[in-house]
């Protein structure tokens, strides 16, 4: 019932917005006002606090785009009718309201355009093909056959400074409680990385990189992944913010792999990034606090839990015209990433403690003549840097002048790797000793 109010407000909404663009002179202000309703209404209908974020992403590329001088007023507010019908539809479950999406979309830009001549440029072009695609991917989820509740699923964690691990944290405590066994696999060490996936259904947990998965999972899903044959995966993931079309890069790869994605879901996260945490350190760990939202984590639970009950569950699909995680696929790579990243130890403070090279996920790091030397690509998890003890890493033309993120939930850090891949020194007595936590990280509680 709450869902169809949801829907008959969305549906209004859109009506207004269609004469709104064409009857009044589109203001900054005006646009603002309406993007700001647009989100409220889509974050309302969904439960879901991130979507408030998500929906911003339509205000930032009108701006871009020159904002209210903007020819193309009609498909520039086309991603935001698309978003609010496209949620609300989503929580109806409903197949009819789900099919119904496209050609109301369809009159919605006939009805705002009006008279306008069609010709929309390419950003047009793009945004009608976003627009496009969300609804189409709202519509399949929404009509999908129910599957069997599984009984094990395959909880697979990538997480570098221990936000993602928290994370899956909830959504694995929410499918225990639904009665799956859960079985959690670390995605660390990615040259490692060879788990069967034998469960009956997927859960991906992975942070956001350059508004994808990190490159070593884009690899991974890409070449080693097992066959899906079908079963149902759960895409969640944690960023700072701007995750953009992450979840579409996912479900593209997902499907390629022959899995089944039945929903996702992302978090807000403090950012681990470095390079942006400039300025005092008292306003990062003030900001630092503000996230998780509390809220969101229990929504986390929640879906974990409707998932394991083999119910449509997560927030829907938002796909914007924005070619961001394509340009992240081209800076964040196997190959370009071995050539501008450069780390250096500090000498004067560097004591050698490996704790940089224990983590490194790619085996980037060996420690050389008492110090850590890099060779070979780097996935930028900045672990080495925000895990040194004594601020001494760095990752050249990224990290000289920031604080680094000191993890907020250290326990779910993976903290060792084998002593022997620790130096490529043969004198055992060169390498310092190490004494680690337990580095068992475990995620869900027993
Ligand atoms: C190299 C790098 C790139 C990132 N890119 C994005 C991004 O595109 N959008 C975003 O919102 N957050 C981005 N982040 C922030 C992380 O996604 C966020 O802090 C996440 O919660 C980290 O999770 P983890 O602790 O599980 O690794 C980036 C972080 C790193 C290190
Ligand atoms: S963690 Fe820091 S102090 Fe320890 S070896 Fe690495 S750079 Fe040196
Ligand atoms: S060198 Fe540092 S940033 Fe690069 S993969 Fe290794 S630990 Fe991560």
């Amino acid at each position: 019932m709450r869902a169809w109010l949801f829907l008959a407000a969305s549906c209004a909404y859109a009506a207004g917005l269609a004469l709104g663009v064409r009857v009044w002179p589109v203001s900054t202000a005006s646009f603002v006002v309406w993007a700001c309703g647009g989100m409220l209404l889509a974050a309302l209908a969904a439960r879901s606090a991130p979507i408030l974020f998500e929906g911003g992403v339509p205000v930032v590329a009108w701006l871009l785009l020159g904002g209210a001088s903007y020819p193309h007023q009609a498909i520039s507010e086309l991603p935001l009718a698309a978003m609010v019908l496209a949620v609300a539809a989503f929580e109806t479950r409903s197949r009819v309201a789900s099919a119904l999406l496209l050609p109301l979309a369809a009159a919605w830009l006939v009805a705002a355009s009006g008279a306008q001549v069609f010709d929309p440029g390419w950003y047009g072009w793009a945004t009608l093909a976003a627009a496009a695609v969300q609804l189409a991917l709202v519509s399949r989820d929404g009509s999908r056959a129910p599957w069997g509740p599984p009984k094990i699923v395959d909880l697979v964690v990538c997480s570098y400074s221990g936000n993602t691990a928290h994370c899956a944290r909830a959504f694995g405590e929410g499918m225990k409680r639904a009665g799956a066994d859960v079985r959690l696999h670390r995605f660390h060490y990615y040259p490692d990385f060879d788990e069967p996936l034998d469960g009956d259904a997927l859960a991906l947990a992975f942070p956001v990189v350059g508004w994808k998965p990190p490159w070593t999972m884009v690899a991974w899903m890409l070449w080693r992944m097992p066959r899906g044959r079908g079963r149902p995966a759960f895409i969640l993931y944690t960023c700072a913010g701007g995750p953009e079309n992450t979840s579409l890069a996912a479900w593209l790869l997902l499907i390629l792999r022959g899995w089944r994605p039945v929903g996702r879901a992302w978090s807000i996260y403090p950012i681990n990034v470095v390079t942006f945490r400039l300025g005092p350190r008292a306003l990062w760990r003030f900001l630092d606090r503000l996230f998780p939202i509390g809220y969101d984590l229990r929504a986390t639970e929640d879906f974990g839990s409707r998932f394991a009950r083999g119910l449509p569950s997560g927030q829907p699909h938002l796909v914007w015209a924005l070619p961001l995680f394509l340009i992240g696929f081209l800076v964040d790579n196997k190959l370009v990433n071995t050539y501008p990243y450069r780390n250096r130890a500090w000498r004067r403070r560097c004591d050698a403690c490996g704790i940089c090279v224990r983590y490194c996920p790619v085996g980037r790091l060996t420690i050389r003549d008492g110090f850590p030397r890099a060779k070979g690509t780097c996935t930028l998890c900045f672990g080495c840097v925000n895990l040194c003890p004594k601020r001494s890493m760095q990752l050249v033309a990224w990290t000289e002048y920031g604080n680094a993120y000191k993890p907020r939930f250290p326990d779910l850090v993976v903290k060792r790797r084998e002593r022997s891949d620790l130096s490529d020194r043969s004198d055992p007595s060169d390498v310092l000793p190490i004494s680690l936590p337990n580095p068992s990280c475990p995620i869900l509680r027993p």
